[in-house]
């Protein structure tokens, strides 16, 4: 009975009150040999060297049992605190691969000498439209399709009187809000508080009222560059810009300039490189004419210059406007470029 007491225990403290019920001060056992006294003398030898063998019994068993117990309850805790177990991952982010290639790009201009400056993502009509050669109601603004940002004094106009957009007009001049079409307008908050001569890159989020498609996004991130100085050519624009694809892509990079418009530029070109997903054989992304056009670009118009008080007669300039997601797209050989945005892991990861 008692040993299958202290067998089933399943804990320090039961044995604890199994020692006491018997061995305790009151227990069992203890009270049979505080009763020996009272036995007549030939029982008592024989009843004490029973008691005697009993109680070293259950001492011998509750020893063991306590061991084992402690022994288990060891095990128990080195099971929780197992140090051969694999840890928890710890998930590292990483950059987002528009992040990487602005970094690289950013790089390969500093090493040329181009300082890196920024400008507003809400930007004023002056500065995205009218100081970049191009008026208002000019045909040339069409070629941006533009978030303009409501005011309240245009909706209070727009409540109040049939004329709102004349009123408006008024009243703001040309200084009404929109978020920024493209970065060319850092060239002239550049130009206006520097003197040349000049070699700035200016990275940034511009936006457009498009719709979206793998080709099209309303956010996109442009890079635009900018040289004044007293001698600047074409010559050096082609130069600069070649140095700069050789480099960003790792390899000799063939590259076109074509004729194009912008009112900001005079000539202006697009720049096309040989596609570099198939080598300027001819693929999907470059739709089989082995060119892929990544910026526009040309030699500064003298207007700009007047805009920003320099003398045009003293002063020569090229810039460039690259999309830097296209950048990416030929870099990686993304497909899609709404893929950049998408926060989609299974992209992102990849990078
Ligand atoms: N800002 C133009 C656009 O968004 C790109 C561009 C063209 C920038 C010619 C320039 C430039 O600096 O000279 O389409």
């Amino acid at each position: 009975m008692i040993l299958k007491e202290i067998r089933d225990a399943k804990d320090l403290k039961t044995l604890e009150q199994i020692y006491r019920k018997y061995l305790g001060k009151k227990g069992e056992i203890t009270l049979i040999f505080r009763g020996l006294k009272n036995l007549p003398k030939e029982k008592r030898a024989k009843i004490a060297k029973d008691a005697n063998a009993l109680k070293a019994l259950i001492n011998k068993e509750l020893k063991s049992k306590s061991e084992t117990l402690k022994k288990e309850s060891k095990n128990q805790i080195s099971d929780k605190l197992d140090i051969t177990l694999p840890g928890k991952k710890i998930v590292f982010g990483h950059l987002h691969p528009l992040t990487k290639v602005l970094r690289e790009v950013s790089n390969i201009f500093s090493q040329m000498g181009f300082e890196i400056v920024e400008g507003p993502e809400i930007e004023t009509e002056y500065y995205n439209f009218d100081a970049l050669n191009i008026p208002k109601d000019h045909p040339a603004r069409d070629m941006w399709n533009t978030f303009w940002l409501k005011v309240e004094a245009e909706r209070r106009h727009q409540s109040t009187s049939k004329n709102a957009g004349v009123k408006m007009a008024l009243e703001y001049g040309a200084n009404r809000l929109l978020l920024r079409t493209h970065t060319s307008p850092v060239q002239i908050r550049y130009m206006e508080k520097h003197n040349p001569p000049i070699k700035i890159i200016a990275p940034g989020n511009v936006f457009r009222h498009e719709a979206t498609d793998a080709s099209h996004e309303f956010q996109l991130f442009q890079v635009e560059g900018l040289m004044v100085d007293k001698n600047v050519s074409v010559a050096n624009f082609k130069f600069t810009i070649g140095e700069f694809f050789n480099r960003f892509f790792g390899k000799k990079i063939n590259f076109r300039l074509r004729p194009d418009f912008f009112p900001f530029t005079e000539p202006s070109f697009d720049i096309s490189i040989n596609c570099v997903v198939c080598g300027g054989k001819g693929c999907s992304v470059c739709k089989k004419t082995g060119w892929v056009e990544t910026a526009g670009a040309g030699m500064v118009h003298p207007n700009v210059f007047k805009f920003c008080k320099l003398n045009p007669k003293e002063w020569r300039g090229w810039a460039f406007g690259f999309g830097l997601e296209r950048l990416a797209m030929m870099k990686y050989k993304i497909d899609d470029i709404r893929l950049f945005r998408s926060g989609d892991l299974r992209f992102l990861t990849q990078f």
